[in-house]
C-alpha cells in the first residue's frame, strides 16, 4: 500500500509540473484530489484497514495530499505569472517616454489616401480645394437642386447646430461645388477632400461620418467619357490598377444623368464576403454631369458650359485598398492596426 502511494505521489508530481496551462493544472487536480480522484480513492479505503496500518498509511497519505495541493498552488501561481509575463511582453508601455516618441508616429491611413489622391488629381490638372464641415442649408441642399421640401433630403439627414435650423454639420463635400464656383469663372477642376456627416448605420461598411472625394469639372463640352477616363485613371492609381469597375444609372438631384459606380471587391477578390455584402462589388462613387439647375445657381450660363462632378468615399476605398475588412478599425485608433500602415 505504501509502494502504492509512492507510485501516486511521483505521477501527481510529474503532471502537475508538467501542466502547461491553467485548465491543464485544474485536470490534474481534478484527477489526483478530486471526488473520485485516485487520492481520495485511497484515503477512502483507509477505514477498511486494521488499525495499526491505518494510523501509517493514514497519515503519510494525508501529508502527500498535504504536499500535493501546496504543489498545485505553487505551480497555478507560477503559470499566472508566465501569462502576464506574456502579456507584459505584447502590451508594453513605456509610460516614462518622453515626447520625442510621438514625433515617430505616422500618418493614419486615410490622411495619406487623401495626401497621395491630391497629389495624383493634382497630376490631372485639379486644383484642391475646401469648404466648412459646418454647413448651411443652401450650399449643402438648395443650391445643389435639393429644395427644402426634396424626398432626396431624407437619405442624408445630419445633426443642426442647437437652435439654428440653417447651419448643420454637411453631409457631403458637393457643398464645395458651389462654394467654388460661386467665387470662379469657369472653366476650372477641382477636388476636394474632406469629412462628411450623415446619420447612418455603424457597422462593418457604414459610419455615420466618413470621408469623400469630391471632383468637380466645368469646362466646354464635358461628356460622361471624359469623367469616366479620369474616374478610372484615379481609381486605378490610387486603388488597385487592376480594378475594374460597374457604371449604373443612379440618382442625384445635381447631376443628369446620374450614376454609381462598383468597383470589384479586393477584400476577397470578387468571390464574396462581408465587405461586397456578398456580391463581388463595392459601390465606392456617385457621379454624373452637373445639372443645368446648380450651373444657373451659381451664375454659370448652362447653354456655354458643362461639367461633370463625382464624390467618392474614401473611406471605401481605403478599405479596397489595404484588404480591411471593417471600417471601423479606420476610426478606434489602435495602434495595433494602424502601425501596419
Ligand atoms: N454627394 C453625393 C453623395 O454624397 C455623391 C455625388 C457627388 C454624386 C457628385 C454625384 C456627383 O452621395
Amino acid at each position: 500500500m505504501l509502494e502504492k502511494l509512492q507510485t501516486l505521489k511521483t505521477e501527481a508530481i510529474s503532471a502537475i509540473s508538467a501542466a502547461s496551462s491553467e485548465t491543464t493544472l485544474r485536470e490534474v487536480e481534478v484527477n489526483f484530489l478530486g471526488r473520485k480522484g485516485k487520492l481520495t480513492e485511497i484515503l477512502r479505503g483507509l477505514k477498511d484497514l486494521s488499525p495499526e496500518e491505518k494510523g501509517k498509511l493514514g497519515k503519510a497519505s494525508n501529508d502527500l495530499k498535504v504536499e500535493l495541493e501546496a504543489q498545485i498552488a505553487t505551480k497555478a501561481v507560477e503559470l499566472q505569472q508566465a501569462q502576464f509575463g506574456k502579456l507584459a511582453e505584447s502590451e508594453w508601455l513605456d509610460v516614462t517616454a518622453t515626447g520625442e516618441e510621438a514625433l515617430r508616429g505616422r500618418l493614419h491611413p486615410i490622411t495619406q489616401f487623401i495626401e497621395e489622391a491630391e497629389k495624383v488629381i493634382a497630376g490631372l490638372s485639379f486644383t484642391i480645394a475646401s469648404g466648412p464641415q459646418i454647413e448651411d442649408d443652401f450650399h449643402n441642399f438648395t443650391a445643389l437642386n435639393i429644395p427644402a421640401d426634396h424626398p432626396a433630403r431624407d437619405s442624408q439627414d445630419t445633426l443642426f447646430i442647437s437652435g439654428e435650423s440653417d447651419r448643420m454639420l454637411r453631409t457631403q463635400t458637393s457643398s464645395v461645388q458651389i462654394r467654388y464656383a460661386e467665387s470662379h469663372k469657369p472653366p476650372f477642376r477641382i477636388v476636394v477632400p474632406g469629412r462628411v456627416f450623415r446619420k447612418d448605420d455603424f457597422d462593418a461598411c457604414h459610419s455615420p461620418m466618413f470621408h469623400q472625394l469630391e471632383g468637380l469639372m466645368v469646362d466646354k463640352d464635358i461628356s460622361l467619357a471624359n469623367m469616366k477616363a479620369i474616374m478610372e485613371e484615379a481609381v486605378r492609381k490610387l486603388v488597385n490598377p487592376e480594378a475594374k469597375f460597374r457604371w449604373r444609372t443612379s440618382y442625384f438631384p445635381f447631376v443628369e444623368p446620374g450614376l454609381e459606380v462598383d468597383m470589384s471587391c479586393t477584400v476577397c477578390g470578387g468571390k464574396g464576403c462581408s465587405v461586397c455584402k456578398q456580391t463581388g462589388w463595392v459601390e465606392i462613387v456617385g457621379c454624373g454631369l452637373v445639372h443645368a439647375n446648380v450651373l444657373e445657381n451659381v451664375k454659370i450660363d448652362s447653354k456655354k458650359w458643362s461639367g461633370f462632378a463625382f464624390g467618392f468615399g474614401i473611406d471605401r476605398m481605403v478599405m479596397l485598398k489595404h484588404q480591411i475588412k471593417d471600417i471601423r478599425l479606420l476610426y478606434e485608433g489602435d495602434l495595433r492596426f494602424l502601425k501596419q500602415f
